[in-house]
């Protein structure tokens, strides 16, 4: 399985982004990058176009949830964009997802990989019973959602590391776990409350990690790239 860093480029306009990116211009391995709704929504397709262009493999995080319809054509959208990732919220159900599937496909079968949130990090027991009338144990949930989008036929999920292992053993371990809440041992965690270090979230069994603020503020972010490389890849 390959294990990669991916940089949550959260900028709110396409020159920081590029400000930003130019930094790694150096690396013959140009970093994975993700592009989520902030960006897309302020610069539009074309940020991933430019981004594509400097050699960056992208993960779009739009996090798709709408009518199985709208989702499949608005993936078939998206599939033009040629990103290598790209992914929608497994609440929409199966039906949606297996839209979404159908819609990124291209006429040659060829596709980006899609992969499905399962809960937000931001969701925890108490809202989902309150706001969402679900009475499970929120990690029944999430292991749940997890077999949907594999039976679905996605390619994974976004799951905290926290919950890598669990998912891998009920839906193999080909099946992708993105795993977003990094952190350096002796980092500021900010708003992310469940964070695990590079290191063991390689040894929990995250396939990709996504790391935004202990790259993108450090005083040295292709230093601090390099230590997740260091710590998560090799
Ligand atoms: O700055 P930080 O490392 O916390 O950034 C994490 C990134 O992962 C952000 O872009 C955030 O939107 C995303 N994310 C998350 N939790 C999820 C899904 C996505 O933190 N469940």
């Amino acid at each position: 399985m390959n294990h990669h860093v991916i940089i949550a480029c959260d900028f709110a306009d396409g020159r920081t982004t590029l400000g930003f990116l130019n930094r790694f211009a150096p690396l013959s391995q140009k970093p994975f990058v993700k592009i989520g709704m902030e960006l897309f929504y302020a610069e539009g397709p074309d940020m991933v176009r430019r981004v594509k262009a400097l050699g960056h493999p992208v993960f779009l995080d739009l996090k798709l949830h709408d009518i199985p319809n709208t989702v499949k054509k608005a993936m078939a959208s998206l599939s033009r964009l040629d990103v290598d990732l790209v992914n929608v919220h497994a609440g929409g159900g199966r039906s949606m997802m297996e839209a979404a599937l159908e819609g990124l496909t291209r006429p040659d079968g060829s596709r980006s990989k899609l992969i499905a949130v399962t809960m937000l990090t931001s969701t925890d027991q108490a809202m989902m019973e309150r706001d969402l009338l679900i009475e499970k144990p929120l990690e029944e949930v999430v292991l749940s959602y997890a077999e949907n989008a594999k039976s679905a036929g996605l390619d994974g999920i976004v799951c905290s590391p926290l919950e890598a292992a669990a998912v891998h053993g009920r839906c193999g371990q080909e099946f992708l776990t993105v795993t977003p809440g990094i952190r350096f041992a002796e980092g500021d965690k900010g708003d992310q409350k469940r964070v695990t270090t590079p290191a063991l979230a390689k040894e929990l069994g995250s396939d990709y990690i996504v790391v935004g603020r202990p790259i993108t503020q450090a005083a040295d972010p292709v230093e601090a790239y390099g230590r997740c490389v260091r710590e998560f890849v090799r």
